[in-house]
């Protein structure tokens, strides 16, 4: 059995994941790792950005690994291949329903937000994205032609009981872990699917967690509320759609979407999907720049969630702060090394 299976992808998603196979040889040895063709580099093979063997793959393997998928080269591909396809349909065949993305704000990388350095220092939070329903799964979706000239065009946003119960579930033993606050954003003032999300959340709260802070707070609030006063919130949970738009404000708080790795989870006994949350960035692909580190910590996250090598997790989290504080910096966070340069820089403080 493959322990870790690797999707490289398109974009800069080879250049970081190259960088975690050579902290994997190191701190994990022993571990198995498989490589495969996921997303655009997959379409241009086999017509598909998802195999049927690669998503075999993924669930036979302990965890998954991604770097990025997509680009321009695909954008006139049709929606069903889009490599973005190919990433839902991973997330949905493995059922990872609880993406847990951390903004969390390295000391030595305080100054590189766009937010005062005050509001973001020690900032630790984690938003738990739903990630296998609501508006990005929901039917009926299409565009139609109407008759007078024109069109229109129907996406679905739809959730269930089980599907809210049990990511709130995630963020409640999260949250318990950490500083036991949970903040249960929606739009129920708006949406029907909201307001089920809120009666959901507030009756598993009373039933099962009681001991867990929890508030609830309207999405577009959420998001003022994160760049204005980030460091009130533990554990952060809300739905496909809000967890997409609200992932990538908090992100940038922390300095960096370079920085930033993520982990999807399934039931337990499933294996996890890690990727690092800065896309494909088609823009720095090839050139060697792109920053490791997101794709570095999502290994970090793979070890602890999935690999169960706590003690692994923690000496590769150890090394990178190591390597940052010693002023390791690629372009994005302002300096000059290579990714290759910031992956040597991680080996030497491991
Ligand atoms: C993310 C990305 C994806 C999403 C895209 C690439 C499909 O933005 O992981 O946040 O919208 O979920
Ligand atoms: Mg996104």
């Amino acid at each position: 059995m493959t322990d870790l299976l690797l999707l490289p992808g398109d974009g800069i998603g080879p250049e970081v994941t190259a960088q975690v196979r050579r902290v994997a040889e190191k701190l994990t040895p022993d571990l198995s790792i498989e490589e495969r063709l996921f997303g655009g580099c997959s379409y241009d093979a086999h017509g598909v950005p998802l195999t049927d063997e690669t998503l075999a793959a993924a669930k036979a393997a302990k965890a998954v690994l991604m770097g990025a998928v997509g680009g321009p080269k695909w954008v006139d591909a049709p929606r069903d291949k889009r490599p973005e396809a190919g990433l839902l349909n991973l997330r949905a065949g493995m059922g990872v329903f609880a993406n847990l993305r951390p903004a969390l704000c390295f000391q030595p990388l305080a100054d590189a937000s766009s937010l005062k350095r005050e509001l973001v220092e020690g900032l630790d939070f984690m938003i738990v994205r739903e990630l296998t329903g609501g508006i990005y799964f929901g039917s009926p979706r299409f565009i139609e032609d109407l008759p007078g000239g024109g069109q229109r065009a129907v996406d679905t946003q739809v959730y269930t009981t089980a599907e809210i119960e049990r990511v709130a579930r995630v963020a409640f033993e999260l949250a318990r872990g950490r500083r036991n606050k949970v903040h249960s954003a929606e739009k129920s003032n708006v949406m029907d699917s909201g307001l089920l999300w809120r009666r959901v959340v507030t009756a598993l709260h009373s039933r099962e967690y009681p001991d867990v802070e929890l508030e609830h707070i309207l999405a577009d609030n959420a998001a003022m509320q994160i760049v204005k006063n980030p460091k009130q919130f533990d554990v952060m949970v809300t739905d496909n759609l809000f967890g997409d738009i609200l992932s990538d404000a908090a992100a940038q708080l922390t300095g960096s979407l370079g920085m930033l790795p993520s982990a999807a989870l399934g039931l337990p006994g499933t294996p996890g999907l890690y990727e690092p949350i800065h896309g494909s960035a088609p823009d720095i692909a090839g050139q060697g720049v792109a920053n490791p580190l997101a794709a570095i910590l999502s290994f970090e996250m793979a070890l602890r969630w999935s690999l169960d090598r706590p003690a692994e997790a923690d000496r590769l989290f150890a090394a990178v702060e190591k390597a940052l504080e010693n002023g390791a910096r690629t372009r994005d966070l302002g300096g000059a090394l290579s990714t290759a340069q910031m992956g040597d820089a991680v080996l030497a403080a491991l």
